[in-house]
């Protein structure tokens, strides 16, 4: 991984981009794609460390309306594109927002965005996040991954993290949409999803503002071992936030898989940072257990 091999040993504080840098598969332009190059990186995300990442000069050469086109081509290779947020396009600003007095979710604002996976809060997150940096910040924005395959093991390896692993695992967890997402008298129709944090093959649903609302929500889910093993983990992750990150350059892409690494990014100032993002749908796996 990019973290290890240009950093050497690991540490709390040294860290946190687990991400492969892999040749662009689109360098012979968005129309054709190098599918040798475009397997490693499908690899790279199902059995790997979960995300990569790639530049490709010729990608906002393009003009707005082609570029878009282009990038939900490109999306179409990766599976089913999703139209999220009700909107007409698939193509998401992650942009800052001006402040309205409204909440802001992580991809309207310029603050802290925390070690999280998307949709939590839905029956069926998705599976890959594609990022295409089209104006990084000039300062900070760093973003971060964090691999559970790669990194589960380090939390095992304490009596602690292995009992909440145990926890995390067997048993069931509210994930419900925070408030902060819409209206607070619209609470009560907010969605909320129940699942365990952590299934078979490294697979994680998890985001600690949603498994905190969901404790709220349904206190018939909570217990103390499952309220501590959630803490746990979430002190586990996050202690990587003050970490090293990559500003995505220009023209960058990152993709990760949702259900296999966390994501965050770190704040910044710039008001014309601008990512376009894509989601690519698939059917989230269950336990049989939790079936
Ligand atoms: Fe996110």
């Amino acid at each position: 991984m990019l973290n290890q091999a240009t950093l050497g040993a690991k540490s709390a504080s040294e860290t946190i981009f687990d991400v492969r840098q892999m040749p662009s598969p689109l360098s012979g332009g968005w129309e054709t794609i190098n599918n040798i190059k475009y397997q490693a990186i499908r690899h790279e995300l199902d059995a790997g460390c979960g995300a990569v990442t790639f530049r490709d000069g010729s990608i906002l050469n393009e003009r707005n309306g082609d570029r878009y086109e282009k990038f939900i081509a490109f999306g179409r290779r990766l599976g089913e594109v999703q139209i999220r947020g009700g909107g007409s396009s698939p193509i998401w600003h992650v942009e800052p927002k001006k402040s309205d007095g409204s909440p802001k979710s992580y991809s309207e604002s310029n603050d802290v965005a925390p070690f999280h996976t998307d949709a939590s809060y839905y029956p069926n997150p998705m599976k890959y996040l594609v990022f295409l940096a089209v104006r990084p910040a000039e300062i900070g924005g760093e973003n971060q991954v964090f691999s559970i395959p790669d990194r589960l093991p380090e939390f095992s390896n304490g009596a602690a993290g292995c009992a909440a692993i145990e926890v995390l695992k067997r048993e069931t967890f509210p994930f419900g949409m925070p408030p902060t997402f819409h209206n607070k008298d619209e609470q009560k129709d907010l969605p909320l999803e129940c699942g365990p944090v952590l299934l078979d093959g490294g697979i994680v649903r998890f985001q600690i503002k949603a498994l905190r609302e969901g404790f709220r929500r349904r206190p018939d889910l909570a217990s103390p071992e499952k309220i501590e093993a959630v803490e746990a983990l979430n002190d586990f992750i996050q202690q990587h936030l003050n970490g090293r990150g990559v500003r995505l350059g220009r023209g960058q892409i990152l993709i990760v898989n949702n259900w296999r690494a966390l994501h965050s990014r770190k704040a910044f100032n710039d008001p014309n940072r601008l990512l376009l993002r894509l989601s690519i749908a698939d059917t989230f796996p269950t336990n049989t257990a939790h079936r």
